[in-house]
């Protein structure tokens, strides 16, 4: 199955990602990680696009679209994958209609004080990605890891002014992909405020998944 992970910043989409790649055997492909690993590594790209994400504002849509097109082309992604992040402007969904042909977009269905709450608590594994949160989902040592021993920190773009960048740039530029797709049939919405687990069953009735 080739779906789009849709919806604002903290809305939970790399956490429900974790959790239906193991349903569905399929890779989750974020920009977002695709940015931040090329920053810790201080590759071209991640020199170029580190003040971009620090500030809150989107990368270029031709350098996103080129890394995703790339990376669709792989073997792994033949089958099925889960894209997070990925469109997130009109031109970057009607690029990516050109190369790959989703079968459902799953919009995060989420109040902006659920999201302010989310993304204000978030606690980041510098090593591994995983998303700890504060109060929901702290890790058992603070600052450490549970699954990778790695430093546990907060994001960049976490702290209140990005937020704000963000939530701003979601409403202009991203939001308006909700009925871009609703018009084309394509969009299924879940309700992403309760905890994780009942939102996994929502995502999983939505689509219609019985495993
Ligand atoms: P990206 O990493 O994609 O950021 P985002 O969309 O803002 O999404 P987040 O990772 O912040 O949130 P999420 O929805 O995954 O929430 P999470 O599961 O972590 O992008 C970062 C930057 O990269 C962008 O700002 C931009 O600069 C650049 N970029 C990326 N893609 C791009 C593109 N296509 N074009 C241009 N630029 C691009 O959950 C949040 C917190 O809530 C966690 O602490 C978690 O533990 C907790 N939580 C999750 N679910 C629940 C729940 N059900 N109940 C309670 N707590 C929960």
């Amino acid at each position: 199955m080739k779906l789009i992970f849709l919806g604002p910043p903290g809305a939970g989409k790399g956490t429900l990602a974790a959790k239906a790649l193991e349903i569905l055997k399929v890779p989750h492909i974020s920009t977002g990680n695709i940015f931040r690993a090329a920053i810790a590594a201080k590759s071209p790209l991640g020199l170029k696009v580190k003040d971009i994400l620090d500030s809150g504002k989107l990368v270029d849509d031709e350098t996103t679209t080129g890394l995703v097109k790339e990376r669709l082309s792989q073997d792994d992604a033949q089958k099925g994958y889960i894209l997070d992040g990925f469109p997130r402007t009109i031109p970057q969904a009607e690029a990516l209609a050109v190369f790959s042909a989703v079968d459902k977009v799953v919009n995060f269905d989420i109040p902006n004080d659920s999201v302010l709450e989310r993304l204000g608590g978030r606690r980041t594994c510098r090593k591994c990605g995983y998303n700890f949160h504060q109060v929901f989902d702290k890790p058992k040592q603070e600052g450490i890891c549970d699954h990778c021993g790695g430093e546990v920190y907060t994001r960049d773009d976490d702290k209140p002014d990005a937020i704000s960048k963000r939530l701003e740039v979601y409403r202009a530029q991203t939001a308006p992909l909700i009925g871009f797709y609703r018009e084309r049939n394509l969009l299924v919405d879940v309700d992403a405020r309760p905890a994780v687990d009942q939102v996994v069953e929502n995502f999983k009735k939505s689509l219609h998944i019985s495993s």
